[in-house]
């Protein structure tokens, strides 16, 4: 049964910071596991998610980059951590940092699935967020999607990093107040943790 795309509404959905969102695909980005909190969040049954596309949440304030970079990364077979803002069934949002998993069969190469694991995103780092992908957005629907590419390789060089460093940098970042705290807080600023995030070059290089 096909289902109707939902009306976006400026409603924000308040996520459980301690909760994960998780879903997991065959290699063509269909949905085969959504979990409990999945199907809460997402406003659909377990039954509307099983064998959909997972465009189903898909947030027309997304821009396309960020997906073709996903599916650049699937197809390389490598780990990404994405941030993507979501629509839910009765048109609300919410913003998940995303961590993509490519399960490949060690025999054949393929891919035998893709998960998905979600969390919250902190507050204080959204505005960078929204700021970049309003950008990319306006690129694209008034330009085209090659030039938001080199928008996006731009963004990144200038600040010499890939799409992953930039997502691991902004988690990294300690919310204003505490910065505040001590002098130390200011001159060491966050730690980015270790990441894998060789894809992006491989992708725009070639
Ligand atoms: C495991 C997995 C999880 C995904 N999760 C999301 C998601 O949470 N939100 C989303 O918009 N797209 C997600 N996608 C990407 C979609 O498959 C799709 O590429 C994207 O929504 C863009 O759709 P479109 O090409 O129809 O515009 C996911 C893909 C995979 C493989």
């Amino acid at each position: 049964m096909a289902i109707q795309r939902p009306t976006p509404t400026n409603k924000e959905i308040i996520l459980d910071p301690a909760k994960t969102i998780v879903s997991k695909t065959d290699n063509k980005g269909i949905i085969v596991y959504a979990s409990d909190y999945f199907i809460e969040i997402s406003g659909y049954s377990l039954t509307e998610l099983m064998g959909k596309p997972h465009n189903i949440i898909r947030h027309p304030d997304m821009p396309k980059v960020v997906f073709e970079m996903l599916w650049q990364s699937i197809k390389a077979k490598q780990n990404m951590h994405a941030v993507v803002k979501n629509l839910s069934k009765d048109g609300s949002y919410y913003w998940v940092m995303t961590d993509f998993k490519v399960d490949v069969n060690p025999e054949t190469g393929n891919i035998i699935a893709i998960q998905a694991s979600r969390k919250a995103v902190p507050k204080h780092i959204l505005p960078e967020i929204e700021k970049l992908y309003k950008d990319l957005l306006a690129i694209e629907k008034e330009v085209g999607m090659a030039a938001s590419v080199k928008y996006l390789v731009g963004f990144l060089e200038e600040n010499n990093m890939t799409y992953n460093d930039w997502v691991v940098k902004m988690f990294a970042k300690p919310e204003e107040s505490k910065q505040k705290k001590g002098f130390l807080g200011k001159i060491l600023g966050g730690k980015a943790a270790n990441n894998d995030g060789s894809f992006f070059s491989k992708y725009f290089n070639s």
